[in-house]
């Protein structure tokens, strides 16, 4: 197969969801459909289990298992597919957004019954940001949820997107009969039953044919009929581009634990969704169907176990072939690497391997060298973007409790923060460290792994602040006088960037609205003032 032909059949792309909506049982029938697993229940679920929030090694060990399922490659037809696994408990949220980077599409499963929850509108932001093109998928459709056309209004308000149906169902809950694939005609009628391929499969060209009330009853027939009308007069008709350029969300209904609705979906998936995309540098665009290889880590794995300090970093391969034992150039560090035993992952089997392509992930074995957001290329000197830091919200600062072990502390504090685990931002004078995350599960990791990693002992205080801003200006004056009035407020990201501590969204308006001439950003990459959220809109 020739590089362009590998490109047009490839999926990357991340199943997201508020936890509980569905999101591991979906992934779970996609990989049955890809015949990479052979039983449900095969998949182990990444998911933190409820009332596990105070037991963090609980949730560290099935984070461990989740390593596995981190990504799990499967071929469906003649495609090669990713999926990249995202966690769904909000403590993890930044995970999931640097996940984010490294897909070109996502699958968003929605409860039937909840409908938008809360953590569907945080990672939804997040690929408004990015532009990702984005399937909804409303799954249970086997309970009594809501009513759909209410449901599509409420995703279009709530996530400031316009969808499309593609699918519609007939019935809910007890009376669920099954659904009209609006794209195709077909219709598919639904047969409960956790791990059957449903194959009752009709085509239905005219909606208006006799065979539709035989199928579904007369009641049923002219609601679908009825709703059909109102769909073509209420909805365009479904567009492409629309939909890659992110704007134009196509909605599919179903039950993933019956298996219904699913294949349709995945059908309908590898057919729209975008080939490996270009990614942007420092210096310029980076296209999938170059020659040379590149690629950027966007996660990286602690081990577990004490006596292996290794990790495993996680690699988006984004133009070019990714060789076994080559040497490649790591930009940060101006330095070569080689990797002997680069891994893939196949559903929740792991296997060396000797080449990947654009849209695949390899991980690799690292002892401290990468850093989230690192770049790898032939020898070209360019830097991925595209993977900022996002304000964290909750701010402590970290106190060493045992001054004889103050350098394992600082060696132990600034590994943590590379893989991703939490922020550190650090205060003048005094170089005081303040460690900063989405989630207080973060200050338990962080202090145990402290603890029985590097020896270190800590203790965290808390700080009431609850943003953190990147700021600049092209004012030299106003920066100045800025930094002086909120000495107190202003510390220094690791990378030495000023950044603004506030104690409220309010703090951050009336900073803004006092201090015009200040840019206020809310991740740390705003060069490129696209991908940043201006703040007041986020
Ligand atoms: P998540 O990864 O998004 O957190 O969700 P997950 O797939 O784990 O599903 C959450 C719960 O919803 C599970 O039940 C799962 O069985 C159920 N579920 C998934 N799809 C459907 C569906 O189409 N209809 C219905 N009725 N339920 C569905 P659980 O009781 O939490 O776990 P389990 O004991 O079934 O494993």
């Amino acid at each position: 197969m020739n590089h362009e032909d590998i490109l047009t059949k490839r999926r990357t792309f991340g199943i997201i969801s508020h936890p509980d909506a569905g999101k591991t049982t979906l992934t779970e029938k996609f990989l049955l459909f890809g015949g990479a697993i052979q039983t449900a229940g095969a998949v182990k679920s990444s998911k933190i289990k409820k009332g596990a929030t105070s037991d963090f090694m609980e949730i560290e060990k099935q984070r461990g298992i989740s390593v596995a399922s981190s990504v799990m490659g499967f071929d469906y037809k003649d495609y090669k597919v990713n999926i990249l696994d995202t966690p769904g408990h909000k403590d993890f949220a930044e995970d999931t957004y640097r996940t984010l980077t490294a897909v070109d599409s996502v699958i968003l499963v929605i409860d039937c019954v909840k409908g938008v929850e809360e953590q569907t509108r945080k990672l939804m932001e997040v690929c408004r940001m990015r532009h990702t093109p984005v399937i909804v998928f409303i799954n249970k459709l086997d309970r009594e949820g809501r009513d759909p056309f209410d449901l599509l209004d409420e995703i279009e308000k709530e996530l400031n997107i316009h969808t499309r149906p593609l699918s519609w169902p007939i019935g809910m809950g007890s009376d669920f009969k099954g659904v009209y694939n609006l794209f195709e005609k077909k219709l598919q009628l639904y047969t409960p039953g956790k791990n059957k391929i449903t194959e009752d499969i009709h085509l239905i060209n005219d909606l208006n044919s006799e065979e539709l009330d035989k199928k579904i009853g007369e009641r049923a027939a002219k609601k679908l009929r009825d709703d059909a009308e109102l769909i073509e007069g209420v909805y365009e008709p479904f567009n492409n581009e629309l939909y890659l350029e992110g704007y134009l969300a196509p909605v599919f209904f179903g039950s993933a634990i019956n298996n219904f609705g699913v294949q349709e979906l995945l059908d309908t998936f590898v057919q729209i969704a975008p080939e490996p995309q270009s990614r942007q540098t420092d210096v310029r665009e980076v296209l999938p169907s170059e020659d040379k290889f590149s690629g950027f880590i966007f996660k990286i794995h602690a081990n577990l176990d004490p006596n292996h300090r290794d990790r495993i970093a996680f690699c988006r391969v984004v133009s070019g072939r990714f060789e076994r034992n080559k040497f490649y150039y790591h930009t940060r560090l101006d330095k070569k690497f080689r990797f002997s035993s680069p891994t893939s992952f196949m559903a929740n089997e792991k296997s060396i391997v000797d080449e990947a392509f654009p849209g695949d992930v390899v991980g690799l074995y690292d002892t401290g060298n990468f850093k989230i957001g690192d770049t790898l290329t032939e020898g070209e000197l360019i830097n991925f973007k595209g993977i900022p830091s996002f304000s964290p919200e909750i701010f402590k600062e970290l106190v060493n409790k045992d001054p004889m072990k103050t350098k394992q502390l600082e060696k132990g504090i600034m590994q943590l923060t590379d893989e991703g685990v939490a922020q550190l931002f650090s205060r003048q004078p005094g170089n005081i460290k303040i460690v900063g995350t989405v989630g207080e599960l973060q200050f338990d990791v962080v202090q145990f792994r402290l603890l029985h990693e590097y020896g270190a002992s800590c203790i965290f205080r808390p700080l009431n602040y609850e943003k953190a801003c990147w700021f600049t200006s092209t004012d030299k004056g106003a920066l100045d006088r800025f930094k002086l009035i909120k000495g107190h407020n202003i510390v220094f990201d690791k990378e030495g960037r000023s950044v603004f501590l506030a104690e409220s969204s309010w703090s951050v308006q009336m900073a803004q609205s006092n201090y015009p001439e200040i840019n206020f950003y809310f991740t740390s990459e705003f060069k490129n003032a696209d991908e940043s959220i201006p703040i007041g809109k986020y």
